[in-house]
């Protein structure tokens, strides 16, 4: 298969494009690097395309997508914070980039796209667990872009027919994601503190709850929405149905590294939901796929990161 991934130099684009080099597909990743890295694609550079372009640019981004069967598009500003301090900035990027995914894709006759979107919207509503069907509550930029992506490919599914598939990852993390950002995914953070030695900081009271899942897990169910056959539900959740505190999560880390660092508790961040875990039913019924990797195990791939 013919397949363009956008932001496959990213953590969860390079461990998706990996997978579908592995998996004998043509890739052709589309990235403008500005947090993705060409080190994460260092593996499989030579097999794959990689074009250097911003999701922005239609006509770029729609000569890149020629002959493409699939478009996986991964590509966007995916911090909760950045959303909220330049919302111009990131709309443009995640709303109008997305746009312009879908307008590369329709123009050159892809089957289908795959959305990344996200459990972020959600948000605070306090029905659990959190199935494909529960009530959207965006508080955030950045859940809204998700879900104006969500109803932009519904638009171009029933305009031009153009198969379109949302999978709402819930909490990704795994080796590449980058701990030196402060908008990095907690475990990150949390594993490279404490592989320091150093204190690890919450932002609330660390009872809330999060759906984590490993990277890995993620590109096989993105392997799967790209290869799949036939009629796909519009959205599917991509998580391990699985509950667990943030505070559980930073003593396990810390645990693993004999790490005698306090924790320190800082006022919880703007649009941070309490609890969430999801419902993966429909990830088992559409996509036949139940995740693989136990938190433990998970939490060791952190160790080489
Ligand atoms: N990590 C998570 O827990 C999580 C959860 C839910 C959804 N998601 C979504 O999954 C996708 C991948 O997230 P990630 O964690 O790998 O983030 P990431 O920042 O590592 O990857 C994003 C990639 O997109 C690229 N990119 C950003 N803006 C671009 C643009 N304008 N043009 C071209 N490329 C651009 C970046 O350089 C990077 O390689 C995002 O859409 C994110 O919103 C992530």
């Amino acid at each position: 298969m013919k397949i363009l991934i956008t932001g496959g130099a990213g953590f969860i684009g390079s461990h998706t494009t990996e997978l579908f080099v592995r998996d004998g597909h043509d890739v052709t990743v589309v990235d403008n690097f500005s947090t993705g890295k060409l080190s994460n694609l260092a593996s499989v550079k030579a097999g794959i395309k990689i074009v250097e372009l911003d999701i922005c640019d239609t006509e770029a981004l729609s000569i890149a997508c020629h002959d493409v069967e699939v478009v996986l598009h991964l590509a966007a500003v995916s911090s909760v914070e950045k959303s909220i301090m330049e919302p111009l900035k990131t709309h443009e990027i995640n709303t109008t980039g997305t746009l312009s995914v879908l307008e590369a894709a329709r123009e050159n006759k892809a089957r289908r796209v795959v959305f990344a979107s996200s459990a972020a919207i959600y948000g605070d509503d306090p029905q659990l667990p959190k199935t494909e069907s529960s009530p959207v509550r965006p508080l955030s930029p950045y859940a809204w872009h998700k879900l104006t992506g969500e109803f932009y490919g519904r638009h171009y599914h029933l305009l031009h027919g153009i198969e379109f598939l949302a999978l709402r990852y819930f909490n990704v993390y795994g080796p590449r994601q980058d701990p030196a950002s402060p908008y990095s995914g907690a475990l990150s953070i949390f594993n490279d503190r404490s592989r320091r030695g150093e204190a690890l900081t919450i932002f609330g009271n660390g009872e809330q709850t999060r759906d984590f899942i490993h990277v890995s897990d993620i590109a096989s169910v993105n392997l799967l929405a790209a290869k799949a056959q036939g009629s796909l539900p519009e959205i599917i959740n991509v998580a391990t149905g699985r509950e667990t505190r943030i505070i559980d999560v930073a003593r396990i880390i810390q645990a693993g590294y004999d790490n005698k660092g306090e924790i320190r508790f800082e006022e919880g961040r703007q649009g941070d939901v309490r609890r969430s875990y999801a419902s993966t039913n429909l990830l088992a019924q559409a996509l036949g796929y139940e995740p693989l990797v136990k938190m433990d195990q998970g939490l060791l791939s952190l160790r080489g990161a």
